[in-house]
C-alpha cells in the first residue's frame, strides 16, 4: 500500500490554495495516486452544510474536514484540504490525529487576497465594518494565526500556479511521501520535448480562453486528451506568449 498522507493548506480567502490543491491534485492522480480533495468552499456545501463562521462552528467545520482526511489517510489514499483553517491550535490538533501531515501555507499579503477579490466578500467586509456591524471575516475583522512551522511555504503573491505546484512536489518526494508510487512521472514527460500539433494548441487556446483560467483540468474536460499531453500544451501555449501563467 501506498504511503497516505494529508496535505493541509492554510491561508486567507483568496490566497489561492484551492487552485493549488486542484492543480497538485491533477498532478498526483496522474502519478497514479488516489486523491480525495476536500476543499473549503466544497465542504460547507455538504459535511458542514449550516455551519457559520463563528470561531466554534470553524473549529467543528476544520474536525470534521481534518476527521476525513485521517480516514483516507490511514487508507493510503492522499487527502487534500483547502479551508482557510485560521486557528493553529485546530490544525496541529489534525497534525497529531492525523500523523503523516504536510502543513502548506498559501501566503498571500492581505492586501493582495484583497485586490483579487474573487468573490466579492472582502468588499462586502469592509462594507459591513463601516456600518459598525462587521462580518467576521478572515483577515478583516476576524483572526487569522499563521502557520509557525509549516513543512511547505508557496508565495503565492509571486509564483505562477505551476510553479507553486511543483515546490510541493519536490517537497513531498524530499519528505519521502512519494516515493513508493514513483513521484509525478508527468514533470519527467514535461521536459522533455513532444510533438503537439499547432491545430490541437489552437483549440487548448480556445478553451482557455473560454473557462477563462489556465488550468490543466480544462484542458483534460474540453479536449479529452491525457495530463501529460494537457501540461505540454500548458508548457508550450506558455512559451510561445499566447497564455500568461499566473
Ligand atoms: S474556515 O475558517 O472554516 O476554514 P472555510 O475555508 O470553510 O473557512 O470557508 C471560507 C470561505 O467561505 C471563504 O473563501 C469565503 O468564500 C467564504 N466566507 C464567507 N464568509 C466568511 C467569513 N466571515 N470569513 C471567511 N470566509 C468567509
Amino acid at each position: 500500500m501506498p504511503k497516505g498522507f494529508t496535505l493541509w493548506f492554510t491561508g486567507l480567502s483568496g490566497s489561492g490554495k484551492s487552485t493549488l490543491a486542484n492543480e497538485v491534485a491533477d498532478r498526483l492522480r496522474s502519478a497514479g495516486r488516489l486523491v480525495d480533495l476536500l476543499d473549503g468552499d466544497v465542504v460547507r456545501q455538504h459535511l458542514s452544510k449550516g455551519l457559520s463562521f463563528s470561531k466554534e462552528d470553524r473549529d467543528t467545520n476544520i474536525r470534521r474536514i481534518g476527521f476525513v482526511a485521517h480516514l483516507v489517510t490511514r487508507h493510503g489514499g492522499i487527502a487534500i484540504t483547502a479551508a482557510i483553517s485560521p486557528y493553529r491550535a485546530i490544525r496541529d490538533e489534525n497534525r497529531r490525529l492525523i500523523g503523516n501531515f504536510v502543513e502548506v501555507y498559501a501566503k498571500c499579503p492581505l492586501d493582495v487576497c484583497e485586490q483579487r477579490d474573487i468573490k466579492g466578500l472582502y468588499k462586502k467586509a469592509r462594507e459591513a465594518v463601516a456600518a459598525g456591524k462587521g462580518m467576521s471575516f478572515t483577515g478583516v475583522d476576524d483572526p487569522y494565526e499563521e502557520p509557525l512551522k509549516p513543512e511547505i511555504v508557496v508565495d503565492t503573491s509571486a509564483v505562477s500556479v505551476q510553479e507553486g505546484a511543483r515546490q510541493i512536489i519536490d517537497e513531498l518526494k524530499k519528505l519521502g511521501y512519494l516515493e513508493a508510487a514513483g513521484a509525478a512521472p508527468e514533470a519527467d514527460a514535461r521536459a522533455h520535448h513532444e510533438f503537439i500539433p499547432n491545430e490541437l494548441l489552437a483549440k487548448a487556446e480556445a478553451a482557455f480562453k473560454k473557462a477563462g483560467r489556465v488550468h490543466t483540468d480544462v484542458l483534460l474536460k474540453e479536449l479529452h486528451v491525457g495530463f501529460t499531453t494537457a501540461a505540454h500544451c500548458i508548457d508550450r501555449l506558455a512559451e510561445q506568449g499566447k497564455i500568461k501563467l499566473t
